[in-house]
């Protein structure tokens, strides 16, 4: 017990050093720059439309769609108009309103962002911004590079889409609102909100038990993820709110170099998929000192990823950080070198969690989460390996082989009404093997300890007695492992 508050009390420390932080970075209100160059003013500057874009992303969630290549006039028509000396001092900044952006939450400003883009992109280390006074709405748009390296936009006012399915365009994807897609260090950032509008979404009949008498409907049910990076290389997000999404929030496939810092994604507990930050296909992640609170993962990681760092997040009313799912439809998944450091996670339907579906292959190792505070958190620590959305999946002979995972210093409350707080779930085929715990102690929010912890096929040590015990954790290593095992 003892051990449990001294533990507390560094989190309190913990908790109270990112809101001072926090408190610090939003009053320091960046009001735009000393430089601005100044650009032939104004209007005239506006195309009559948007700057053709390709056209990439109507995908479906698994299969990276094929793209065409940038438009052809961008190669030889980089430099449309002309620009002060970028060397000179600071940055050069294009602000939207002067390309006909009017901020007023009811004009569509699409045009003025995409010829705000094209400028910017064509000049180094230059900023976008969309100042702070203003509600700025653009429909669906895809801002693609490639662009000169070091390009920011820098959003202190709000952006949002089109308020619901009835007002999305007919020709928009309905998978997508903001693509980012093949840059190269770029940066968003500012004091702003991202605003998704996403009620009307969550509404929907075919959203779980939205339907007549909460039933759910058949049929397509596509819902805008809010904000993704696609083929992008060395993104930079800091200090920005993103709240509302009609899915996920924030996506990354198919990236290389990812830094996310104090940022804050905010939705209500009951809506539905709506992850707060999801990787998949990226490698190089770090995600860092940011408060997420949601209705679905607050942290996936998809297929495909490695080397992901996250440290100092807050989770709250989330479904947990997850790890999948991954497997599905006998797909091979590689996940591989996690960490998840310092974070809190609270009234949350997960904490620590690892999906993968039957039939699967490939391999999560060298996974660790450490310092982790849970409150009231269900299924706080859970391996799942019989993932599936509905009653009827078959159990198979193969599996996303899962080795080397640790739980270290993970310690609070768990809110018991359904299952044990520590569930171990390895596939009947496949074994989970070198599990290390330590430092696990878990009591109940409310009423009566849950010491059963649940395990099957699962192997590993523990280096210290967890609360509840756990006696079902097998020692040593199985001896048929290796023929249902594919290697990643
Ligand atoms: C991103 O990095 C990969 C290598 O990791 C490279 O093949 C790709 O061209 C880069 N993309 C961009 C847009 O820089
Ligand atoms: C946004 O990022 C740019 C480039 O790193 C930086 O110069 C600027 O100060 C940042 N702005 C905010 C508000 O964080
Ligand atoms: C909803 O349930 C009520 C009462 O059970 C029933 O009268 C009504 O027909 C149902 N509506 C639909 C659309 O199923
Ligand atoms: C694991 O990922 C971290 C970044 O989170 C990286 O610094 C480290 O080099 C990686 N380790 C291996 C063995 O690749
Ligand atoms: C505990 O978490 C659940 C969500 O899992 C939430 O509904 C409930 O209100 C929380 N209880 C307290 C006391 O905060
Ligand atoms: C799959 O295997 C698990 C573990 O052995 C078992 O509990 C479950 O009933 C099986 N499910 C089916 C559909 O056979
Ligand atoms: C077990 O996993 C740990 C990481 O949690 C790793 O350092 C160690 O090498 C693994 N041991 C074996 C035998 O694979």
């Amino acid at each position: 017990m003892e051990h449990y508050f001294s533990f507390n009390s560094k989190f309190v420390t913990f908790i109270v050093l990112i809101s001072i932080i926090w408190s610090q970075h939003y009053s320091n209100v960046v009001e735009g720059r000393a430089h601005y160059h100044k650009k032939r003013s104004g209007k005239s500057l506006v195309p009559s439309s948007p700057a053709s874009s390709p056209v990439p992303g109507d995908d479906d969630q698994t299969t990276p769609p094929s793209y065409e290549t940038p438009s052809p006039t961008a190669p030889s028509d980089p430099y449309p108009y002309p620009y002060p000396n970028p060397t000179s001092d600071g940055p050069c900044i294009f602000d939207v309103t002067s390309f006909g952006a009017v901020g007023d939450g009811d004009n569509d400003d699409t045009a003025a962002f995409q010829a705000a883009w094209k400028a910017a992109c064509a000049v180094e280390s230059s900023v976008i911004h969309v100042p702070s006074r203003g509600k700025f709405l653009i429909t669906s748009s895809i801002f693609s590079g490639p662009c000169m390296p070091g390009l920011v936009l820098q959003i202190d006012g709000e952006l949002m889409p089109p308020e619901g399915p009835d007002c999305w365009p007919e020709s928009d994807s309905k998978r997508q609102w903001l693509v980012f897609y093949r840059l190269n260090e770029f940066t968003l950032n500012g004091t702003g909100t991202i605003q998704g509008n996403g009620e009307k979404w969550w509404d929907l009949p075919c959203k779980p038990h939205k339907g007549p008498n909460g039933s759910t409907l058949p049929g397509p049910c596509d819902s805008p993820a809010m904000i993704r990076f696609f083929l992008s290389n060395n993104t930079k997000m800091s200090g920005i709110r993103i709240q509302n999404s009609p899915q996920f929030h924030v996506k990354f496939d198919g990236c290389d170099g990812v830094h996310i810092d104090k940022i804050q994604i905010n939705s209500p507990q009951n809506s539905p998929n709506t992850d707060g930050i999801h990787v998949e296909n990226t490698r190089n992640v770090g995600i860092y000192n940011s408060m997420i609170a949601n209705g679905d993962d607050c942290i996936s990681i998809g297929p495909g990823c490695s080397n992901v760092d996250i440290q100092g997040v807050v989770c709250d009313h989330s479904h947990g950080i997850s790890i999948g799912s991954l497997g599905v439809h006998n797909s091979h998944s590689c996940v591989s070198n996690i960490t998840v450091r310092g974070a809190l996670i609270k009234n949350s339907d997960n904490g620590v969690r690892i999906k993968t579906w039957q039939g699967g292959s490939g391999s999560v190792s060298d996974i660790s989460f450490q310092d982790i505070q849970m409150e009231n958190t269900t299924n706080s620590i859970i391996i799942d390996q019989y993932y599936c959305f509905t009653k009827g999946c078959r159990n198979e002979t193969s599996a996303v082989y899962l080795s080397g995972v640790s739980y270290k210093n993970i310690k609070g409350t768990y809110n018991n009404v359904r299952s044990a707080p520590i569930h171990f779930a390895c596939s009947d085929a496949v074994p989970c093997t070198n599990i290390t715990m330590s430092e696990v102690e878990l009591l109940p929010a409310q009423g009566e300890l849950v010491d059963d912890p649940f395990c099957w096929n699962a192997y590993g040590i523990q280096q210290t007695l967890t609360i509840p015990p756990i006696d079902c954790l097998q020692d040593g290593f199985p001896l048929s492992l290796g023929e249902h095992v594919v290697a990643c």
